[in-house]
């Protein structure tokens, strides 16, 4: 029998920042993609806040042309309509406390227009500078207390904090206001089905977990790597770079997801104990390592998908001698029971040869002494790949007899398309984030500790490239898979990075 579906709790979204980008190209198509499936309640509204030159009318007007652009599902005349007379606009500066007193009328007069009970979920889609002034603002006028049974909960984009000591500074700041089971701190790399996949792969199947450990797996990759340079981002780009940008946030979710033990339940706090453990475990480089443990890099110009694209320095908003690296790569080491002594190596990069985000588990390999009389020169490896985007699925390599008459081995691969089982669903990412907030599901979100882990280890790192400015950027071609220096780190080791095509 199937479970019913649960749909959301009644509540009012507010979203801060609602005439950005985010708004119009994920937000408001994944709530259109939570109403097809039916999981919004009637008792539901939208307000969006934010200092841009609209109001109620004109918001609902521009929304309705930009879901045309963007819905990711069939959006019809009924559905738009239903949600269409839900949105609202409220317009004031982030940090002005008049802005605050007009949400909580607005919050109020729509709860009574459309019997919506006091919970309210907040949606910081705005610069990282207002995280703390909007929380501490909602605190000012009464909007961030639960009272009543009526929730309050606030989720915060990224990037949290730009090093160890910015993040614990706003945990602290809003913890002045919020509870912990308050904060929902989102990484859009938990909303996608593959990397959520990755918990039921490991732990709802008993073939693989006797082997997910350091006696069979020789090594793990974990790529990111995309093809877009840095677009028209170049602005907050320049001040991040490739390591903060993608590092402690999304690609740490991916090793501490592969890394982690079993969790005792699927309770949030249970399953993010076992993360935050993992990344407890990620050896903290001292600034010696820091030297042979991670690469870094800049595009120059190349070709990318067969056009001309200009070097990261002549992008709009970068600085023309920008140190900025658009590519990282590092080896990290899980001082664990489990995994110690198999290195974790992982790389990210714009203007890359391919888009490809996978995690790749290499196995060690069988002994040969069985094929020393045998034509058979070497054997391969076994592979398993977690295929995370564009492609969604699984791929496992192994050896198989070549036929004919003489003893002969090649590679051959298995594969899994999540498309081919289950058809496409159309997502934005956001949608289960989104609904996980309104039902007070904290497992996909990141807690303090797990922030504060990511952090620790990438710290030591900045400070390193910081004191040491590249010396030979821009030092890879756009359009190839990254600096030589990539290549070496794992040279170093006998090793090198799948081939990805
Ligand atoms: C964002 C980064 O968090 O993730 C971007 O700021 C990056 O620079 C993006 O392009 C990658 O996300 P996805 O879902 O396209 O892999």
């Amino acid at each position: 029998m199937e479970t019913p579906i649960r749909k959301a709790e009644p509540c009012v979204m507010v979203i801060f920042g609602a005439g950005g980008d985010l708004t119009k190209r994920k937000l408001i198509p994944a709530l259109c993609n939570l109403i097809t499936s039916k999981l919004l309640p009637e008792q539901f509204a939208v307000i969006g806040v934010g200092n841009n030159d609209l109001n109620t009318e004109t918001f609902r007007a521009q929304l309705s042309d930009d879901i045309k652009k963007f819905a990711s599902c069939p959006v019809t005349p009924e559905l738009w309509d239903w949600f269409r007379k839900r949105l609202y606009f409220i317009r004031g500066d982030f940090d002005n406390p008049a802005t605050y007193q007009l949400l909580k009328d607005q919050t109020a007069a729509v709860q009574k227009e459309l019997n919506v009970p006091a919970n309210h979920l907040y949606y910081l889609a705005v610069a990282p500078r207002f995280f703390g002034k909007v929380v501490q603002q909602l605190g000012a006028a009464g909007l961030a207390q639960e009272e009543n049974g009526h929730w309050r909960r606030v989720v915060i984009e990224k990037p949290f904090g730009r090093d160890l000591e910015s993040a614990k500074a706003l945990n602290a700041e809003i913890k002045k206001v919020l509870a912990e089971n308050q904060i929902y701190r989102i990484d859009h790399y938990l909303g996608k089905e593959t990397v959520q996949n990755i918990m039921i792969f490991r732990f709802g199947n008993g073939i693989f977990e006797p082997i997910w450990n350091r006696r069979y797996i020789d090594h793990v990759q974990i790529t990111a790597a995309e093809t877009v340079g840095v677009e028209l981002r170049g602005g907050y780009y320049d001040t991040a770079g490739a390591l903060r940008d993608m590092v402690p946030n999304h690609l740490f979710q991916l090793v501490s997801l592969t890394a982690m033990e079993p969790p005792i339940s699927f309770q949030a706090d249970a399953v993010r104990d076992e993360q935050a453990k993992a990344l407890h475990a990620i050896q903290v480089p001292t600034p010696e390592e820091v030297l042979t443990i991670a690469v870094r890099g800049q595009y120059g110009e190349g070709i990318v998908d067969g056009a001309r694209v200009a070097a990261y320095r002549a992008e709009p908003n970068v600085t023309p001698d920008s140190s900025t690296e658009t590519f990282a790569g590092l080896k990290l080491k899980i001082d664990n029971w489990r995994w110690a002594d198999v290195p974790f190596y992982l790389r990210t990069g714009k203007s890359l040869a391919a888009r490809a985000t996978e995690i790749a588990i290499q196995f060690k390999r069988a002994p040969f002494q069985l094929f020393r009389d045998t034509p058979v020169e070497a054997l391969e490896t076994n592979r398993l790949v977690l295929h995370i985007q564009p492609e969604e699925g699984l791929s496992l390599r192994f050896g198989a007899k070549v036929p004919g008459p003489i003893m002969h081995m090649g590679p051959v691969e298995m594969k899994f398309n999540y498309v081919d089982y289950f058809g496409r669903t159309p997502s934005t990412g956001y949608e289960r984030l989104i609904y996980d907030g309104m039902i007070g599901d904290a497992t996909l979100f990141q807690r303090a500790d797990m922030v504060e882990a990511g952090w620790s280890v990438i710290n030591p790192i900045l400070d390193v490239w910081k004191a040491l400015p590249p010396r030979a950027f821009p030092n890879y071609a756009a359009g190839s898979w990254g600096p030589k220096e990539a290549d070496d780190l794992l040279a170093r080791d006998g090793r090198h990075w799948r081939v990805i095509t």
